[in-house]
């Protein structure tokens, strides 16, 4: 049985520790937050052993996977403490908030005999996944154009607002455009070059929209946008993918959210499925360690999306397009 140790228990971290009970083959046993509120919330909902800080939790508690869910600005600091404390490691998306902290990462995880899994939990959304097997079967033919959205919900409350500092969340692209990113490099490859354009900076710091142009090095171009802007909005997704025989679409606001038009004219619904994609990501995290294999979105994997998000953060910035 897999012990695990939850590493920040605010919105995330409460929804890990509530999937965790889905998840066979480890027990929730620890929780470590530095706001002793949260500490009682994780003991009073899951009667585990609670720690004020991470180091505290990884010096003493009996723990083999830490799930990390601090802050994003974290994410680094606190993985490399997992990591000298011989830990296996989950950590929340996005890798990390640097390219610098990044590369550091993807540098000390290829030599480390444990696992380390990274939070692009798009990959185990079942629509997400029904569409990139499409797609790879050809449904569609040669794949042109990608279009998605993901956004819509009031601006994200989190600890000390941390969420409105750009230097520590990166804002809505490091946060949220960059699911996206990650199932677009899984499904098409490396990008050449990214164009973007963001609010950031010209409205008030709680309403952000960004969209970001992607050209891929297989020729697939992409639009994503993201979007913090609507305050009482209901939070929602899509996925268009457009190519020479065909089009697939997903709304999550539709009742058949899942649609395609292929070629023959063929026309497919598929209704909305009932899984927990948070706790699909950590059994296949608990089953890397069990059967000794990688878990399916590894280090390398989360600095690619980092990479293409910095990038498009970059191109907001300055206005110029920036070739990856
Ligand atoms: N995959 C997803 O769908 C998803 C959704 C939300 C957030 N996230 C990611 O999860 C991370 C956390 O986001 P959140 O919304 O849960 O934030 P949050 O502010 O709600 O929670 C963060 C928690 O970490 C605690 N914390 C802060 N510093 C700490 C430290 N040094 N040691 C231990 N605990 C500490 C805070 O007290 C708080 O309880 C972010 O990186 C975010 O991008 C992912």
């Amino acid at each position: 049985m897999i012990r695990v140790g939850v590493i920040g228990y605010g919105t995330i971290g409460q929804i890990h520790c509530a999937a965790l009970q889905e998840v066979s083959g480890c027990k929730l046993v620890a929780a470590a937050d530095v706001d002793p509120e949260a500490r009682a919330r994780a003991q009073k909902d899951f009667n585990v052993e609670v720690f004020a800080s991470a180091e505290a939790m990884l010096a003493s508690a009996e723990v083999d996977l830490v799930d990390i869910c601090v802050p994003t600005h974290l994410h680094e600091s606190i993985m490399l403490k997992a990591m000298e404390a011989d830990k296996h490691i989950f950590c929340e998306k996005p890798l990390a908030r640097s390219l610098e902290e990044g590369r550091r990462l993807v540098d000390l995880s290829k030599g480390y005999r444990r696992k380390i899994g990274i939070g692009h939990v798009v990959r185990f959304t079942p629509p997400y996944i029904g569409m990139r097997q499409s797609v790879e079967q050809g449904e569609v033919g040669r794949v042109g154009v990608v279009r998605t959205f993901r956004g819509g919900s009031q601006f994200p409350v989190g600890w000390q607002d941390w969420f409105a500092n750009f230097e520590l969340s990166g804002g809505v692209i490091l946060d949220l455009m960059i699911h996206d990113l990650d199932f677009c490099l899984a499904l098409f490859g490396d990008v050449e070059r990214v164009y973007a354009k963001s609010t950031y900076g010209r409205t008030e710091a709680k309403l952000e929209h960004a969209m970001a142009v992607l050209r891929f090095k297989n020729g697939v171009i992409a639009h994503l946008e993201a979007s913090w802007t609507s305050l009482a909005g209901q939070f929602y997704t899509t996925l268009e993918v457009a190519g020479k025989d065909g089009l697939i679409t997903y709304d999550s606001r539709q009742s058949s959210p899942l649609s395609a038009v292929t070629g023959a004219g063929a026309a497919g619904q598929i209704g909305p499925v009932s899984v927990n994609p948070y706790a699909l990501e950590l059994q296949d995290m608990v089953e890397a360690i069990e059967n000794d294999r990688s878990p399916l979105v590894s280090v390398e994997d989360a600095f690619g999306a980092l990479e293409v998000a910095l990038a498009a953060i970059e191109s907001a910035r300055t206005g110029q397009v920036v070739e990856l």
